[in-house]
């Protein structure tokens, strides 16, 4: 028989602080993942500044390409597509990458496929894991998403929760960003939380009437700031690894318990994690655990595809590539684009 010939794809992503390229090949294995961070940059404002990410991306895209094809040993002319995160994000920063591929793609005669940023998370699961295959459930916990979602054929999505307030990594920058500890504040209370008592509070664990598999962590992040106002006022110390630790036992039960629900409901044996707070090693732990007792098959990325990368991009391209997905030079940046749409 014949051999399939390999697909290469160079994939773009810069929908929020990180400028990024790879060469995923066959959709599943990842030739070069270059990242260039901005966070230094942002860290001096306590947040992303959507200006600055833009010219930063504008100064930065083109070097990380090179390094990109570079590593991947590869040129463009070896190309089979090039795929880009297209939404959600910040509308700026998205154009960078949504301009710079439709450049390539123009001049070299590429098909161009525009991807979903949350499609791309979801997609960070096929790289390390080569048996995974849809059907399968995904918690998608990032910095502006907090979804759960039945993964039902490559590209095709049920959203069955979602936040109604802030997503999960949002909650993480805020607590942290409130108990001093800065941007972004996910990784720092991960590190904090290891010196603290998660038990020491109590914070509330919110559900929503009538969704039980919606998340609202609004509550729990004032009750942060109700107890820091507490301290201050009662002339209490501040035990800021206490905190940290107690806030992420809550957000990690809530997201672990809704999970585990859905997953029974739904009669669904796989579950995936994906999104920068899927990095979050309590949260890895924990749905380990809970997945084993629940005789449920549990994956995840390694923590390099769980924050935002461009490999990422280039899976979930590829199979948009090879259902047929593709854009015309009229692809715009949708700094609110749906899951599912296209
Ligand atoms: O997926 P991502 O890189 O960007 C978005 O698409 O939003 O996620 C970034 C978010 C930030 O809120 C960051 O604080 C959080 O992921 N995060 C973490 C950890 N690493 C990153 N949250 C908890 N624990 C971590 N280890
Ligand atoms: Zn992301």
């Amino acid at each position: 028989m014949e051999k399939q010939k390999d697909v290469l794809i160079l994939a773009i992503e810069s929908s929020c602080d990180e400028t990024a390229a790879a060469v995923v090949k066959n959709g599943r294995s990842v030739l070069s993942n270059v990242i260039s961070s901005q966070i230094d940059l942002h860290k001096l404002y306590g947040g992303v500044v959507p200006e600055i990410a833009s010219r930063k991306h504008i100064e930065k895209i083109n070097q990380v390409i090179e390094e990109a094809l570079k590593e991947a040993d590869t040129t463009l002319d070896d190309l089979d597509a090039i795929a880009v995160t297209y939404g959600p994000g910040l509308v700026g920063a998205l154009l960078v990458g949504v301009a710079e591929a439709k450049a390539i793609s123009f001049a070299k005669n590429l098909p161009l496929v525009g991807v979903h940023h949350i499609e791309g998370h979801i997609s960070a699961n096929y790289i390390e894991n080569l048996d995974l295959e849809p059907p399968f459930l995904c918690l998608v916990v990032s910095g502006g998403h907090t979804h759960l979602v039945v993964v039902k054929d490559y590209g095709e999505f049920e959203i069955l929760g979602r936040t109604r307030d802030d997503a999960a990594g949002e909650a993480f920058d805020k607590v942290a960003r409130a108990i001093g500890l800065g941007y972004p504040g996910g990784p720092k209370i991960d590190k904090l939380s290891k010196q603290g008592n998660a038990y020491a509070m109590d914070f509330p664990k919110a559900k929503v009437a009538d969704a039980p598999y919606d998340f609202s962590f609004s509550g729990v992040k004032s009750a942060v700031l109700n107890h820091l106002n507490k301290c201050k006022m009662m002339g209490e110390p501040v035990v800021e690894a206490d905190i940290a630790a107690s806030f992420q036992r809550c957000v990690v039960e809530v997201l672990v318990e809704h999970a585990i629900a859905a997953a029974r409901d739904y009669h669904i044996s796989k579950l995936a994690i994906a999104g920068g707070v899927a990095s979050n090693q309590t949260l890895r732990n924990a749905m380990e655990q809970a997945c084993e007792k629940n005789g449920i098959q549990f994956y995840h990325p390694s923590p390099i595809f769980c924050t935002d990368n461009a490999a990422m991009i280039g899976v979930a391209g590829y199979y948009e590539y090879i259902k047929g997905t593709r854009h015309g030079w009229d692809l715009n940046a949708v700094p609110n684009l749906k899951l599912g749409e296209r």
